[in-house]
């Protein structure tokens, strides 16, 4: 197999964990950022983020030759025919996405290259984005009075947080968005291990097909959970609803689990982007626009269930139970433990939180919280236990034991990852999503 020099432009998330799986693959691929402190944790094979195993893989991959990690862009740049942008393209407050990043990535790209490149952007971009870096790059050559050809591909990342590497080394599908063949080829030679079906598309499809995929699958989740909100009050049963549903192939079981709704880096952002997209165009989307309406409010919807169960929040002590947007991951943004953060205190409960990620995060925001080392001293002497993120540390603690140490047994499991009737029989007054009120009790 012939190996491909690929430069990889920023070290976050996606652009770390591309890089690894390209090194895997049996290409030389250097990772380029300007954050010096990170390259230099990088190169002691030290992750700017927690996923479990990656930085033993990492090692692995430095030790192999196939990857290494610099802040010389220039170097990255002279070394290698494809260039992956992989920088961040965060909210801009209108909710567009910023592309400040990635327009300055692709101006220094036009200002370093000396040959032919192909462009290649990960990052998650709005349609046109790739027309706009082109035009970026041909605008900079010329200032240099050179006409290098440059062939802009669009390949989205699909990639699960505290999933990455897997999800990178073993894709469902690969889509790339390229109009040449020379990048066609360039492309097919890169992903020629990754054993998965190539779907090749023009930049704008495949840049919309990540927005696409992610929307579908955040609506997926917000229509269970406004579901949810009416199994509650019919007394059915949410769990068995969406089992039932999702036995149905055309339904597929997956992104049915009813819960306080979806956080993260990708789907709050992307559904906002997507929305902001639409009214550039002047094209309204409500069902998107629900699917993140019932996001915004599950939380509160929640919350006002377990002030209905046991009344106000003034002088509690509340226990949270999970911080991070989900597990296997120290990542909080958006996570929806900080909105019930948020309105615990504002109703004058006194929290403790326990995570075994997030809790350095949290703190900065909520130094109000008192956060404790093991999950059994945040619940001693709770008056509530609210379960927000289904670590599995936290679903195999000894709930019995928990039971003896909390003043009242008051449960609130936010992601129905718990037995009710176990928990029941162990004495709690359980209450999960859209489980329905005559099971509660
Ligand atoms: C997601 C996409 O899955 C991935 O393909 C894309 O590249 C980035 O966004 P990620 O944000 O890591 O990945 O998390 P994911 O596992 O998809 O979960 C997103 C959120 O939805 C979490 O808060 C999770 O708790 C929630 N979720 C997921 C549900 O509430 N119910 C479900 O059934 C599934």
């Amino acid at each position: 197999m012939t190996h491909v020099d690929v430069a990889v432009i920023g070290t976050g998330y996606v652009g770390t964990t591309t890089s690894i799986a390209f090194a895997a693959w049996d290409h030389k691929v250097i990772a380029i950022d300007s954050d010096r402190e990170k390259i230099s944790k990088l190169n002691r094979s030290v992750l700017p983020f927690y996923e479990e195993g990656l930085e033993k893989r990492l090692e692995q991959y430095r030790g192999s030759g196939n990857l290494s990690f610099t802040d010389d862009l220039k170097q990255g740049i002279a070394r290698c025919d494809v260039l992956f942008i992989a920088v961040g393209t965060p909210s801009s407050p209108d909710g567009s996405a910023d592309l400040s990043y990635v327009e300055m990535v692709a101006r220094q790209i036009g200002q370093m290259m000396d040959r032919y490149k192909v462009v290649v952007t990960k990052s998650t971009v709005p349609v046109g984005t790739g027309d706009k870096i082109k035009a970026i790059i041909t605008d900079e050559l010329k200032k240099r009075n050179l006409s290098f050809s440059v062939d802009i591909v669009s390949n989205p990342e699909f990639l699960r947080e505290g999933r990455a590497l897997y999800d990178a080394l073993h894709p469902e599908r690969v889509v790339i968005g390229c109009e040449t063949e020379t990048a066609k080829k360039v492309m097919a030679t890169l992903y020629e291990r990754a054993q998965a079906p190539i779907l090749y598309t023009t930049i704008r499809d495949a840049e919309m097909i990540k927005y696409a995929a992610n929307a579908f699958l955040a609506t997926k989740i917000s229509f269970v959970n406004e579901l949810a909100r009416l199994c509650e009050k019919t007394g059915t049963n949410i769990m068995k609803v969406t089992e039932g549903m999702g036995m149905d192939s055309r339904i597929g079981p997956q992104f049915l689990r009813a819960g306080i709704g979806y956080g993260g880096s990708c789907f709050p952002k992307d559904t906002t982007a997507l929305l902001n997209l639409a009214r550039e165009q002047k094209i309204v989307l409500p069902i998107l626009q629900a699917a993140s309406d019932v996001n915004q409010t599950q939380v509160t919807w929640f919350m006002k269930r377990i002030q209905r169960t046991m009344g106000s929040f003034s002088g509690k002590r509340i226990t949270l139970l999970g911080l991070t947007f989900k597990p296997e991951t120290d990542d909080t943004r958006e996570a929806p433990s900080l909105k019930i953060i948020e309105q615990l205190l504002q109703n004058k409960a006194v929290v403790n939180a326990y995570d075994p990620q997030g809790m350095e995060h949290v703190k900065k925001i909520y130094p109000q919280v008192v956060y404790k080392l093991t999950p059994y001293e945040a619940l001693k002497g709770a008056d509530a236990i609210i379960l927000a993120t289904e670590w599995r540390e936290i679903l195999d603690l000894d709930w019995s034991k928990v039971k003896g140490l909390v003043t009242q047994p008051y449960l609130f499991d936010g992601r129905n990852a718990l037995d009710p009737s176990a928990m029941r029989d162990l004495g709690y007054c359980y209450v999960g999503i859209g489980i329905g009120e005559r099971g509660d009790y």
